[in-house]
């Protein structure tokens, strides 16, 4: 029943380890990747990720690493040694230490870029010494990320457009913030349903709560299967 699941990444966000090798065992199969972000992480430690990855078809490791170069390089190589398939990095910790983390991870995972957190609005940063408006530095540390030997970025549905015109496959852009069609919002202010992240040009879809914390999942993910299957 895959359809355009494979699109997708299930964030497995819990406190709770039941309940992480419960949504493991229930998504893993079905979907194209399960990610496992700080939460889980710092948590359960490998052996949570180990659950994830018993499950998986891909494991997402969404650790937005964010050192010196060389000890980045080191945290790399120990998420491929977890099995990681995709590993998060901070854009923001520079070409020398992209290109450190992606030199890590030859034969092992893609290195993906966080450009600029979701919470980080125009006055924040001008307060960090970053003036100028927020999608045009998106921009920016995307080329940074992709020149530096990023495999990918993570971005917003309102960014996919632009970002998916700087940087064009085989780069891949995994997009969060994704409320299938009639759930709800949560937290999650720059949404968009799952069909039009797709048709803007996203290649991965994180998706957490609404799937996990559904009332019915089964039913939650045939409904995003079918949303899926009308999407480019
Ligand atoms: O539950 P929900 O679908 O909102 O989960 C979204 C996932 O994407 C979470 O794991 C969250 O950490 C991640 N994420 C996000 N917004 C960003 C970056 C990552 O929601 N800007």
């Amino acid at each position: 029943m895959s359809g355009g699941l494979d699109r997708v990444a299930v964030a497995l966000d819990t406190s709770d380890r039941a309940e992480l090798a419960a949504w493991a065992e229930r998504f893993g199969p079905r979907v194209g990747a399960l990610k496992v972000g700080l939460e889980a992480f710092v948590r359960f430690g490998p052996a949570g990720v180990a659950e994830a990855r018993r499950h998986a078809r891909a494991l997402f490791l969404d650790l937005k690493l964010h050192d010196i170069p060389n000890t980045v390089a080191g945290a790399v190589a120990a998420a491929r040694d977890l099995g990681a398939d995709l590993l998060t990095v901070h854009a923001g910790g520079g070409p020398a230490m992209i290109e450190a983390a992606a030199r890590a991870a030859a034969g092992g995972p893609t290195i993906l870029a966080v450009t600029l957190l979701t919470h980080l609005d125009e006055r924040e940063l001008d307060r960090l010494g970053l003036p100028g408006p927020p999608a045009e530095r998106v921009l920016d540390w995307v080329r940074l990320a992709r020149a530096a030997g990023a495999g990918g970025a993570v971005c917003s549905p309102r960014e996919l457009p632009a970002v998916r015109g700087a940087a064009p496959p085989p780069f891949q852009l995994v997009t969060p913030g994704i409320r299938p069609a009639g759930s709800a919002a949560d937290d999650q202010r720059r949404s968009a349903s799952a069909a039009e992240a797709l048709d803007a040009g996203a290649d991965l879809l994180v998706i957490g709560r609404p799937l996990t914390r559904a009332a019915d999942p089964e039913a939650a993910l045939a409904a995003l299967a079918r949303e899926l299957g009308g999407a480019s």
